[in-house]
């Protein structure tokens, strides 16, 4: 038998597609008694008949009686370029817990399209639904060349069936062409990732998330460490993959979100405080006084 790599299943001892196969029936009849393993949607079944590809309603998690999130309730449509800001602790990571699956909310609701009821799906379920979660430490590949990096990246894709070691189809080397470029390392094809700056990093960890077309990409403190023009670059990066995917960016970098910007959601004690256009938003009273008050 051909060489399978570890990290995906098996083709032979089950039927095509992968087993148990996706549940074409609405997920919110799914109930929370059953298993979750195995249970996998296909991207392209992505239901966004709405233009909303994230809903989040009256989403509480508590530690330890804390609520780190409070009914927060968010909306996010298909194409949408959404930045997140609010004060340290407000629960700008938690809340992306929340949709990644790794933090289960106490009460709410959260769904991705119209029928992927997040709060039953595994993490890895909820990645190879189509969402995407960039890290502030990139996990990259650092003794991998950077083409090697997203080709690794593509076959690891669950929804591809083939084997680490078959060879690249020219549609698949397009794709890593096509991802280089955007990326903004198309020179740095060959070079080797541990050699590239913190800035490149980044990008190429994001372009390894690319190379999964994710519907919804989270982007927690992207810019964090980065060089002024890394910055300026990464924000060229996400106005053009916005439309494309859905992004939501949380930063504290002020100059970054201006440039990005379309409608900014201020989060603080876990709930929404404004929502709104940056200068909007900047003008709240509410907003002045929760940056400024402290
Ligand atoms: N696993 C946890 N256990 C206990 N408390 C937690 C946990 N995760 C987060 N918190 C608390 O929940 C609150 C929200 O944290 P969160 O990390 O979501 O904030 P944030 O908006 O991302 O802040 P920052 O801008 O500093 O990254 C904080 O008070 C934090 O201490
Ligand atoms: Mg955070």
């Amino acid at each position: 038998m051909s060489q399978v790599p570890e990290l995906l299943p098996d083709p032979g001892s089950r039927p095509w597609p992968w087993w148990p196969p996706a549940r074409p029936a609405s997920d919110s009849e799914a109930g929370s008694g059953g298993a979750s393993y195995g249970r996998q949607v296909e991207p392209g079944r992505l239901d966004l008949s709405h233009g909303v590809v994230l809903y989040l309603e009256d989403i509480s998690v508590s530690f330890d009686g804390f609520k780190a999130l409070n009914a927060l309730s968010l909306t996010i449509d298909a194409g949408e370029l959404r930045c997140v800001i609010g004060p340290n602790g407000a629960g700008k990571t938690t809340m992306m817990d929340v949709i990644t699956g790794k933090t289960r909310p106490d009460a709410g609701r959260a769904f991705f399209g119209q029928t992927i009821d997040l709060t039953q799906r595994t993490e890895a379920e909820i990645a190879h639904a189509g969402i995407g979660r960039k890290f502030q430490k990139p996990t990259i590949f650092e003794s991998h060349s950077v083409f090697e990096n997203l080709e690794l990246a593509m076959k690891a894709d669950k929804r591809v069936r083939r084997t680490l070691a078959a060879r690249l189809s020219s549609e698949e080397e397009g794709r890593i062409a096509e991802t280089l470029r955007q990326i903004r390392l198309a020179d740095s094809a060959s070079r080797q990732a541990g050699l590239l700056s913190h800035g490149q990093k980044q990008w190429l960890e994001i372009g390894m998330l690319l190379m999964q077309e994710p519907q919804l990409l989270l982007l927690d403190e992207p810019v964090a460490g980065m060089s002024d023009d890394e910055t300026e670059r990464t924000a060229e990066l996400f106005l053009s993959l916005a439309g494309q995917h859905s992004l939501v960016v949380v930063e504290h970098d002020m100059a970054f979100i201006a440039k990005i910007a379309r409608k900014v959601t201020v989060l603080h004690e876990g709930s929404v405080l404004a929502e709104g256009t940056l200068d909007a938003v900047q003008a709240d009273p509410r907003v002045v006084e929760v940056y400024l008050g402290r």
